[in-house]
């Protein structure tokens, strides 16, 4: 009898080991990214590359790793989620790396940091070195949430300094140190847990100069276009082993004029996807999708059809004329929407991964969709109807586990 249960217990523990190890060599090869050769992720033409090969990516947005990291008693939602994430063979996360005055924030004010939260930041990048998803860092935002540009600004004229609005962020001269200042500090940070800098760490996929940059006052487009060359080099001239990308939602400006009725309405924030995306240090374009946001009043075929346009206008734009790859960086259905069902936001994410997959798969620049956001479990407070939370097993953590396993089959 005993011996039966003995034997049973075994062989239960190897059903799970070999469940365990099956479902790890399907995400990621574990202990990280130590493979001979095997370190930053580059890009080739349109394509992410990685060891010569081609590297397909399927992910997530998690704005408040960092923030949850710098809690003991919270930092465990940082590796359960990534560790779900992982499981599911998601390999990309993206996140920021800035939190700018204010309640646990990073940046207490220009160049002063607090070490617990950046810690807390260490934390985030090692996990997710561990679990081999690697992380786009944005550096700062452009709207209040978490400090943004408006704190830059606040900083400056705190200090003395006339800037008469918030596009001060872009042009004057001493906001656009404290923002220099701040992408040195976070590049050259040495990990506390890994002892790897950061601009050293291959768990790091890219930076991002900014979450959603816009200028209010100029619709020209030179403000923006001339921030992203002086910031890109910037980045670059302190490191050159990781990608770099701009934050874009994807809006054209006045450069191709032909491009602009795929704008939602008539909208002009400043931005010209093609243009901003030529500056040299810029390795790949990035596109947001709120279709419901964007086109307010619009219904649900409208904005199918907006979103369809949107995605094709702009692979289309890095096959042919940028020559560099396209993330679809944030995508989501919230429960907030009207007619929202679990059912409408299977059929929505399913149709963008089939965009994705059809341009990856055709040889084209679209390398990977990462939809906003996931939650994890017991953060109720912090729901904005986006949220998709990992370990409640739903249908839609299927279809993305399917895109995961058709994304990496192309690697
Ligand atoms: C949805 O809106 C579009 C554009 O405003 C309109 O042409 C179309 O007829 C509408 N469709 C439905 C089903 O109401």
């Amino acid at each position: 009898m005993e011996r039966n249960i003995i034997w049973m217990r075994n062989l239960v523990l190897m059903a799970l080991t070999v469940a365990l190890v099956v479902a790890n060599g399907n995400c990621y090869k574990g202990g990280g990214y130590d493979q001979p050769g095997s370190k930053f992720v580059q890009r080739d033409g349109t394509h992410f590359t990685m060891n010569g090969k081609r590297m397909y990516l399927n992910g997530f947005n998690a704005y408040w790793f960092m923030y949850m990291a710098s809690d003991p008693s919270t930092r465990s939602k940082v590796s359960t989620t990534l560790q779900q994430a992982s499981l599911h063979g998601m390999n990309v996360a993206r996140t920021w790396a800035f939190s700018d005055a204010g309640y646990r924030s990073l940046q207490v004010s220009p160049g002063s940091y607090d070490e617990n939260v950046f810690r807390g930041l260490d934390f985030v990048i090692s996990e997710a070195g561990k679990y081999g998803v690697r992380l786009i860092l944005s550096l700062v935002n452009n709207w209040k949430d978490y400090g943004g540009k408006s704190q830059y600004v606040k900083w400056a004229s705190e200090r003395g300094q006339k800037v008469s609005n918030d596009d001060g962020f872009f042009t004057h001269p001493v906001v656009k140190q404290y923002y220099k200042n701040h992408i040195k500090a976070v590049l050259s940070r040495r990990n506390t847990i890994t002892g790897v800098a950061y601009k050293d760490d291959p768990a790091i996929f890219a930076w991002e100069l900014m979450n959603e940059p816009r200028s209010e006052f100029d619709q020209s487009g030179k403000i923006i276009q001339d921030w992203v060359s002086e910031m890109a080099a910037y980045v670059k001239s302190i490191d050159s082993n990781h990608l770099l990308e701009i934050g874009l939602e994807g809006f054209y400006g006045e450069s191709v004029p032909n491009r602009r009725p795929f704008n939602p309405g008539s909208v002009l924030v400043g931005t010209d996807f093609i243009s901003n995306n030529r500056v040299p240090h810029i390795d790949f374009a990035t596109i947001h999708l709120y279709p419901e946001q964007w086109i307010p009043g619009s219904n649900e075929s409208a904005q199918s059809d907006f979103v369809d346009k949107w995605v094709q206008a702009h692979i289309k734009d890095c096959n042919d004329v940028l020559r560099k790859p396209i993330l679809l960086s944030e995508f989501g259905k919230s429960s907030k929407s009207e007619g929202y069902s679990l059912e409408k936001r299977d059929k929505y994410f399913q149709k963008l991964y089939d965009a994705v997959y059809g341009s990856a798969r055709s040889g084209g620049s679209c390398g990977g969709g990462l939809f906003w956001h996931v939650m994890a479990q017991g953060m109720d407070g912090f729901h904005d109807g986006y949220e998709v939370i990992l370990q409640d097993s739903s249908s839609t953590i299927n279809i993305i586990s399917q895109q995961s396993r058709r994304m990496s089959s192309l690697n």
